[in-house]
């Protein structure tokens, strides 16, 4: 066999790794049977290849920044989660589950930027111009500068986008595209891969925000090589449980504005509504007494104060030798160093039991500034005591049982107060702590502290 440069490479389907070879397991991911053959375009060689094609190097002072105004969705939770609305030239990757709502929601917020009379494009390689009506007339969408491409060749996509300048447009999805340009079905690793660039340069060429609807693996990670979502400007997860009605929109990377900003939204049979006030949908007013193991737990997700009820269960466990551990929106690991800190610094062992941590309304809580909650949850479970209603924890748990200070108190004490809430267990020696913005706050330096306040 000749030696040189390959013809053909393979390349990992779940996570765009590469290898000169065929493997039954991807070397770089563990993921099985998901390498694909690729070809190996051929590479310019002598001083054409070196020669420039682009403008050259010019001085940053003399590059003129991106002052375009941002374009309002017309969906607040889609803008906050955006940072502010669409930007000119964006590229925009939204993933989720099969059925959670991807289509509902972009269709949606197509509807209410054509709504000011701008062109938007809706381009639907999955399902036919009928569907995307049917589904419009039930979400209210009537407008006539809204255009729906019923159409799966990206040459064509990209032909009718530039030609029309929309003020947006949508591609649902982009596995479903495919270019001549590249071998291989589409929603195969080179022609997502090839078909995101394409948009994203025309996105960048013509200053159109492009979305791209993306499907999710049954890992839970968007399909498609790991390169689309280093390609795009911002990259968006749409979650949910499919038994419940509410949906969380999340920032995963946004390069023109904070990640781990939170859209909150609630699926009816006219779409989706926006939630303006999740806290009081986990957490209540604190008028109505809480069941034991339950506390009210202030979190801030991105730029937003959330108020969560944390829920646990301590029960005579199964296998006393083994016991269970699970969570339901909590961050295992820091509630096993909670239960740790417990048993060692607070007399509270959960030996011999099966824990189960839950927060409640289907919300996830992974910051340190919930440990105390956990803690308060567990103890209460364990004392079979409630807690009152209309109090609320907050603080981040130390391994030597103390409680640490955690960011944003201020803003978390005031959403509890406005809720309604009356007291707060806080970690002692915080400026914000001197003035409850509302609220009695009870400083308090370790767990033990904690839990005798509440005994
Ligand atoms: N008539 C209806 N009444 C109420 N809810 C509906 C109705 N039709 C659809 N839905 C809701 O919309 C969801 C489907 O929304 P949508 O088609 O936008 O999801 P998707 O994420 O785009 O799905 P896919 O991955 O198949 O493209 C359903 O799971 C259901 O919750
Ligand atoms: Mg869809």
């Amino acid at each position: 066999m000749p030696k040189g440069r390959p013809s053909s490479i393979w390349v990992c389907r779940a996570c765009g790794a590469q290898s000169p070879k065929w493997l039954g397991r991807c070397a770089e991911c563990s993921a099985w049977a998901t390498l694909e053959e690729e070809a190996v375009p051929a590479r310019g060689t002598g001083p054409a290849a070196a020669r420039p094609a682009g403008p050259g190097p010019v001085a940053l002072d003399k590059v003129s920044a991106l002052e375009s105004p941002r374009t309002p969705t017309g969906i607040a939770e889609l803008d906050r989660v955006l940072g502010g609305g669409l930007v000119p030239g964006a590229a925009i990757l939204v993933g989720g589950d099969p059925g959670i709502g991807k289509s509902t929601l972009l269709l949606q917020a197509a509807g209410a930027v054509a709504r000011s009379g701008k062109t938007v494009l809706y381009v639907t390689g999955e399902e036919s111009p009928a569907q995307v009506k049917m589904r419009a007339e039930r979400l209210g969408v009537r407008e006539s500068s809204l255009h729906v491409l019923a159409e799966t060749a990206l040459g064509s996509v990209l032909h009718h986008a530039g030609e029309m300048r929309p003020a947006l447009c949508v591609v649902d999805s982009v596995q479903t595209l495919h270019s001549d340009d590249q071998p291989g079905a589409p929603g195969t690793v080179s022609q997502v891969r090839e078909c995101g660039a394409q948009l994203t340069a025309l996105a960048k060429a013509r200053g159109i925000p492009v979305v791209l609807i993306g499907h999710v693996t049954k890992e839970g990670t968007l399909a498609g090589p790991r390169t689309l979502e280093h390609l795009v400007d911002v990259v968006l997860s749409f979650e949910g449980d499919r038994f419940q009605a509410l949906r969380l929109l999340r920032a995963t990377k946004n390069r023109f504005g904070a990640t781990e900003e939170l859209g909150v939204f609630e699926m009816a049979a006219d779409g989706l509504r926006e939630v303006p006030n999740p806290s009081a949908l986990s957490c209540g007013d604190g008028s109505s007494p809480r069941a034991p193991g339950a506390v009210a737990v202030a979190t801030v997700q991105g730029s937003r104060p959330l108020l969560v009820e944390v829920q646990a269960l301590a029960s005579a466990a199964a296998y006393p030798t083994a016991p269970v551990r699970r969570t339901a929106g909590a961050d295992p690991n820091r509630v096993h160093l909670v239960l740790a800190a417990l048993s060692e610094h607070a007399d509270m062992s959960c030996a011999g039991k099966d824990v189960f941590v839950n927060v409640a309304g289907g919300f996830a809580v992974e910051e340190p500034a919930a440990d105390l909650g956990i803690a308060v949850a567990v103890a209460s479970s364990l004392r079979k005591r409630r807690v009152p209603a209309d109090w609320v924890a907050v603080g981040e748990v130390g391994l030597g049982g103390e409680v640490r200070p955690v960011p944003h108190l201020e803003a978390r004490l005031k959403e509890a107060a406005r809720l309604g809430l009356k007291r707060a267990l806080v970690p002692a020696g915080a400026a914000a702590a001197r003035d409850g913005h509302g609220l009695a706050v009870q400083p308090v330096r370790s767990l033990a502290e904690a839990l005798g306040a509440l005994a």
